[in-house]
Formats: C-alpha cells, structure tokens, sequence
C-alpha cells in the first residue's frame, strides 16, 4: 500500500454512501468512514463497504486510558479495516496498548496512524485551554515521535507538516494529510490547504480529500483528476 486518495464519506446514512459509492463502477477507492458514518450505522457499515471490494480507513480517533483503548482496538481489529487511528495524546502507553489490542493471534493488524493535534487547534488554543506552552509545530513532532516510539506506523497531519514528519521520524513513517484542495477549487473551512500534486511533492503518503469529491458535480472525474495529480 502507498500513495492512494482515501475518499473521506462523510455521510450520515448507508443510503447515501451506498448512492455515493454506487457512481463508482471501475475502481474502488479507499475509503474514510468516520464517526458520523460509524455512529449511525455501526460495525455493518465497514462490513458492508468492505464487502463492496473497498479498502478501508476507520476513523475513530480513540483516547482513552490504556486498558480501554486496548480492548476497543481488539474488536476494532475484527472489523478487518486497513487503517485506524487514535489521538497521541493518550500518551505512549496507551498507543502501546492500542498496537496490543489491535494485534492479531497470527501477529497481523491494520496499520495505525495517530492525531497529533488537531488541525482546529491553534497556538492559542493549545496555550489557553490545554495549557501547552511550546510552539505547535514542536509539539507536533513531538507527539510524532512519541506515535513512532511506541510502535505505530504514521501520522494524520497537515500537508505542510509532512516534510517535516518524515525528516524527524524516517521516510516510511506514514503521513496522512487531509486539507486537499484542486487549484481551482473551493477551499471551504480548510485553512491551510494544498493541491494534490503539492501533496505529492512534498510527499504525503495517502490524501485524504472529502467534499472536492463527494461534493463535485461528477465524482468518478473529481476521483480521477486526484488520482492522476498525485499517484500517477
Ligand atoms: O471535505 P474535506 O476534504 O475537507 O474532508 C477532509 C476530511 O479529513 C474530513 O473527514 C475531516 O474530518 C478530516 N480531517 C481534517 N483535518 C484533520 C483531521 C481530519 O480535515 N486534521
């Protein structure tokens, strides 16, 4: 696995993922479930997608304390999905808990990647409310390292911190960055966005693109057209 587009399908119902996935008549993209989906619908939508011939990243971001985080991931590992995650700030023992839950009898898992901060935090925000003093992008390789020492395989993060992840945790340490925009396209809420050809540049292991996608007139070419600038 390696450089992919993950469709983010931030629907809230199987009807209109199914609707959504159904244009999708040749390939079968890699596809972000996350909470809104998850709670909704429950485990029978990753089955369902899945069966569908559709590799899968489940965004659940658990934080919890250790012996919790452990055993969700024990039954999350059973939903065969191919990525999940959790926040780094749960600290390392918990992510080493994660990888023991996650792990299965015959030493197979999905890959787990972990949030660093999030990309809605902000210095201030990080200052005022978590009383976190250092400077984000700091706090962001250190949170990274911290996901690299206790045995994960990547990061979600912003493109522009790709780089940086790589330099400080090693080339096959995975990025995973949303905030992908199509130079012609609308930016939304994203603040600080890059093309998919920049992500590829910069070299981001796997994009994550939502609404340019899900919300474009014709998604198979939207799909296409993100495929071709940054796998091709
Ligand atoms: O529609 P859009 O391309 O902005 O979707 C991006 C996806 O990536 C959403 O599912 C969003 O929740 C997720 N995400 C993000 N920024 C992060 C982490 C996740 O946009 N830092």
């Amino acid at each position: 696995m390696g450089k992919d587009v993950i469709v983010a399908c931030d629907f809230s119902s199987a009807a209109e993922v199914y609707a959504f996935l159904d244009k999708f008549t040749g390939r079968k993209p890699f596809v972000k479930i996350g909470m809104e989906l998850y709670y909704a619908e429950g485990p029978a939508i990753v089955k369902g997608i899945k069966d569908r011939g559709h590799p899968i990243f489940l965004d659940l971001k658990l934080h919890d304390i250790p012996n919790t985080v452990k055993k969700a991931m024990n039954v999350l590992s059973r939903l065969d999905v191919d990525i999940c995650n959790l926040h780094a700030g749960g600290t390392v023992r918990m992510m080493q808990a994660a990888i023991e839950g996650l792990t299965r009898e015959d030493g197979s898992r999905p890959l787990l990647i972990a949030v660093t901060q999030l990309t809605s935090t902000d210095q201030e925000s990080m200052e005022q409310d978590l009383l976190i003093k250092q400077p984000i992008d700091q706090v962001v390789m250190h949170y990274a390292a911290n996901a690299k020492k206790a045995g994960l395989d990547g990061v979600v993060c912003s493109p522009l911190e790709a780089q940086k992840v790589h330099d400080t945790c090693g080339k096959e340490f995975l990025t995973v960055t949303p905030g992908v925009r199509f130079a012609d396209g609308d930016v939304g809420d994203q603040k600080r966005v890059m093309t998919p050809a920049q992500a590829k540049e910069i070299g981001s292991d796997y994009i994550v693109v939502g609404r340019p996608i899900t919300a474009a007139a014709d998604p198979v070419a939207a799909y296409e057209r993100c495929v071709a600038e940054f796998c091709d």
